[in-house]
């Protein structure tokens, strides 16, 4: 049986202050929540004083993103170590904005999925196509080509440590959500080509969250597809009330 995981990706929106409110008004709203994993991944700056708001909580840490080298001169970039230092137990890699926004490859994201397994972070695998891309009815290739070059060279006993996040680009922030069937469709694709590269026990074991617009209003019907196991939530994550309502 697959948990749940319901993840938050604040992206760069909330001041360490903000964070923190947030962060402690849902565990007070979560408290009683047990059969599904909640993860809040704020921006770097407020990891720490998130990590402390949450402490003695059901809600793990993220971050959004980590850098494939260990240590060194790279400017401007945090390392697993860094991020582990704060509490983080997962990290979003290869997220849309990333990819389009600031020009992330394939082959960029791989290494950096690669570097948070070799320092025991979990990695959220972000995959998804573009409207044009969807247009031309190019949705499946897209999403098997992300999936092989981002998790080449990851090894059987690392896949159970990885989480894969379905994200239609276009359904991102624009109030567009996929239908249940059409995402559905995808989680499927997704989890056949685990198991073509894997086993069929690996495709069955990991987790697909759909993200993209997801609301408390649509989130219900969503879970409820079979291969459906939890969301990747942006905007209505922002609101200690919507968040809290998805999850419930
Ligand atoms: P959204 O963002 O919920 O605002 O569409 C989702 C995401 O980017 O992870």
């Amino acid at each position: 049986m697959r948990k749940p995981l319901i993840a938050a990706n604040w992206k760069m929106n909330l001041t360490v202050k903000e964070a923190v409110r947030l962060a402690t008004s849902l565990k007070q709203k979560l408290k009683k929540v047990k059969n599904k994993e909640i993860l809040l991944c704020p921006s770097f700056t407020a990891l720490q004083e998130v990590n402390k708001a949450i402490k003695n909580s059901n809600i793990k840490l993220g971050a959004q993103d980590v850098c494939y080298k260990d240590k060194g001169a790279y400017t401007g970039e945090i390392s697993p170590k860094m991020l582990k230092e704060f509490g983080c137990k997962y990290v979003i890699v290869g997220h849309s904005e990333r990819r389009h926004i600031f020009n992330e490859t394939d082959n960029i994201i791989n290494l950096k999925l690669k570097n948070a397994l070799k320092n025991k972070l979990n990695p959220i695998l972000c995959v998804g196509e573009t409207l044009t891309e969807r247009k031309s009815n190019k949705t499946k290739k897209v999403i098997i080509n992300q999936i092989k070059k981002g998790l080449k060279d990851v090894s059987k006993k690392d896949m159970k440590n990885v989480v894969i996040a379905y994200e239609p680009v276009w359904a991102i922030g624009t109030g567009k959500t996929s239908s249940p069937q059409d995402a559905q469709k995808s989680h499927n694709t997704i989890r056949n080509r685990i198991n073509k590269i894997y086993s069929k026990g690996i495709s069955k074991k990991i987790r697909i969250l759909y993200g993209g617009s997801v609301t408390p209003d649509n989130s219900k019907e969503l879970i409820a597809q079979p291969d459906i196991d939890g969301s990747l939530v942006g905007t209505k994550s922002l609101k200690a009330q919507d968040f809290s309502r998805i999850i419930k």
